[in-house]
């Protein structure tokens, strides 16, 4: 009983740390930039089908539980780690992302398109399933990606200014000093279970979490997301050996295992050709 109340207060405190920070976002960079914002202006969008289908590619991507219940088990939205959908600079961006496929891919050892990029995040960082290819939210998320990167010239080559991965210290990570930073400035939003909060704040670790395949779980992703994004009311204010050693401290713990050797079949959905 009493530490269901001492975690409610923290909740809290949590929210309303999370409030003032948001309240100040101009100041603490919490919140989506001019530019980013203008990046997704829904009364931007084409008219018709195909602005359609980007509305539901945002709304995949913003409520991902929602939306793709059946193919995530993680309880985490794409946005928990592509921040306000995907336009945030060293958050998750996929600005220009479609330009950067087809693609080779290391781990498939093939030339990859969209599809199967978006598929990995369902995979590992959902711990789910894909969606069919030709569905109409594999399509939606498509749209929404490509509309996201209108302007950039196709094939590109990522720019290492969108992106959070950091080169790392040499040393290992003190997980020690990480499990102090992790109880004074992560814990109050993401528990000390690492559980996080239904609906607010997302898991880091244990079963509701990404799976051991994601992105997410190798520790140079990590530090730099976390480094350049967290903690949510303070992003920027922790620095790289701290970043370091916090992640070492969340990545310690258990996670779910990808099932490995899995096939991505897609059977062909009813179309009528003229
Ligand atoms: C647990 C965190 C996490 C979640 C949740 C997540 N992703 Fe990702 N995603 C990543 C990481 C990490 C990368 C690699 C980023 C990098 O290399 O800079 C990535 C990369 C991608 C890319 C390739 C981006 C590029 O420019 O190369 C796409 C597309 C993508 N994710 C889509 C999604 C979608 C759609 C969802 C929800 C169904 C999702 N992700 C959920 C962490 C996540
Ligand atoms: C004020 C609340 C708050 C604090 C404090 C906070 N986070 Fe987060 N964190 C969030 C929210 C909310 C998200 C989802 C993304 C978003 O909405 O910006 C998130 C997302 C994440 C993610 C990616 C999604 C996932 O669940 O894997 C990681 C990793 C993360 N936080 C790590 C940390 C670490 C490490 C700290 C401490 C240094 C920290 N956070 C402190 C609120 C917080």
């Amino acid at each position: 009983m009493r530490t269901q109340g001492l975690s409610f207060v923290a909740l809290l405190i949590a929210a309303a740390a999370f409030a003032a920070a948001a309240a100040h976002a101009g100041d603490i960079g919490a919140s989506p930039s001019p530019a980013a914002s203008a990046a997704y202006d829904p009364a931007a969008l084409p008219a018709g089908d195909l602005g359609d289908s980007i509305k539901l590619g945002r709304d995949i991507v913003m409520n991902t539980q929602q939306t793709m219940k059946g193919y995530v088990r993680a309880k985490l939205e794409c946005a928990s780690c592509h921040l306000d959908g995907g336009t945030v600079a060293k958050g998750g961006s996929f600005i220009g992302t479609a330009s950067y496929f087809p693609q080779y891919n290391r781990r498939s050892n093939r030339i990859i398109a969209l599809q199967d990029r978006l598929a990995e995040c369902f995979l590992y960082s959902m711990n789910g399933r894909a969606p069919n290819y030709a569905s109409k939210e594999m399509v939606g998320l498509v749209s929404y990606i490509a509309w996201l990167s209108r302007g950039t010239p196709l094939l590109s080559t990522p720019s290492p200014a969108n992106r959070f991965i950091e080169p790392l210290p040499s040393a290992s990570p003190d997980l020690a000093h990480g499990a102090t930073i992790y109880k004074q400035q992560c814990s109050l939003c993401h528990q000390a279970s690492g559980a996080g909060v239904a609906g607010a704040f997302p898991p880091l670790w244990g079963d509701t979490s990404f799976n051991n395949g994601a992105g997410m779980a190798h520790i140079d992703r990590m530090t730099g997301f976390v480094m350049h994004n967290m903690p949510k009311n303070a992003p920027g204010s922790l620095s790289l050996q701290e970043s370091y050693d916090v992640s070492g401290y969340v990545l310690s713990h258990g996670r779910p295992a990808f099932a490995g050797k899995t096939l991505v079949e897609n059977s062909p959905l009813p179309a009528d050709y003229y």
